[in-house]
């Protein structure tokens, strides 16, 4: 599927993800702080370590992993629509780490089978962009959290300025699209990831739909590595 039908059908982002997931891993390894940037925003939910946590798009378990070192006492369960990169994170965490602790499950985040008020915390990173509609998406996690849960957002989100912008086209089409493909073999998914972030909502949109769904305390904040003006933990709490 071309790059301009996917961005148009984002359905079928989770089957463009089965034809990279083996080399996903090697490729954020090479984008050098990733796993950093994802321990801070887990970090920064300020999670007591006893929540049962749903890792909502958690590909090959890199944000599995983050929010596994908060929770030294809690539970997850991570959710993918793509059999190849949960395939991948299942054999992560297979040999150290319990089934009674971490889980992983097939799902479409759009339509999450998963009772009402059943999670404490919600971690989605690098999520939200590929949902076909945000509003729906932001209603469904609601839903499955309880009162006073929280969720946080990671995603290439870009602050409202020019700067940002052309930073991220020339980080992108500069280093990530060709890097990635030679990596992969497929330039789809990551043609994808440049345009789907250019057409993404802003951290202030963000804010303003958690705000519009329910959702209080809401805070975004900047990573302070080199991502700082493409990449943004939003963080909010759904009303007690
Ligand atoms: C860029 S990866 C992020 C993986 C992981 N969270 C991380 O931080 O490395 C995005 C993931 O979202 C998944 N995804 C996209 N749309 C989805 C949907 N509608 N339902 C469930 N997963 C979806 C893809 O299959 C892919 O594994």
């Amino acid at each position: 599927m071309a790059t301009i039908a996917l961005i148009a059908n984002k359905k079928s982002v989770p089957k463009e993800f089965n034809r990279v997931a083996k080399s996903y891993d090697f490729a954020t390894q090479m984008s050098q702080g990733y796993q950093d940037d994802l321990d801070c925003s887990a970090q920064r939910m300020q999670l007591n370590g006893n929540e049962k946590l749903l890792d909502l798009c958690c590909g090959t378990g890199k944000s599995t992993l983050a929010c596994l070192k908060f929770l030294p006492n809690g539970t997850i369960v991570g959710v993918d629509n793509s059999e190849g990169m949960l395939e991948v994170a299942s054999e992560k965490f297979a040999q150290e780490v319990s089934q009674e602790k971490i889980a992983f499950v097939l799902n479409d985040a759009m339509s999450l089978d998963f009772p009402d008020n059943s999670f404490d915390a919600v971690f989605m990173a690098y999520g939200l962009r590929n949902m076909p509609d945000y509003q729906k998406a932001i209603q469904g996690i609601y839903r499955i959290l309880k009162p006073g849960g929280k969720i946080c957002i990671h995603d290439y989100s870009l602050a409202d300025n020019f700067f940002s912008k052309i930073y991220w086209v020339i980080l992108g089409y500069g280093f990530i699209v060709p890097f990635c493909t030679l990596m992969s073999g497929s330039s789809r998914i990551y043609t994808y990831l440049v345009k789907s972030v250019l057409t993404f909502l802003n951290p202030t949109e963000i804010k303003l739909l958690l705000e519009q769904n329910g959702f209080e305390k809401v805070s975004a904040e900047p990573h302070a590595s080199w991502r700082s003006p493409i990449l943004h933990s939003i963080i909010a709490v759904k009303k007690a």
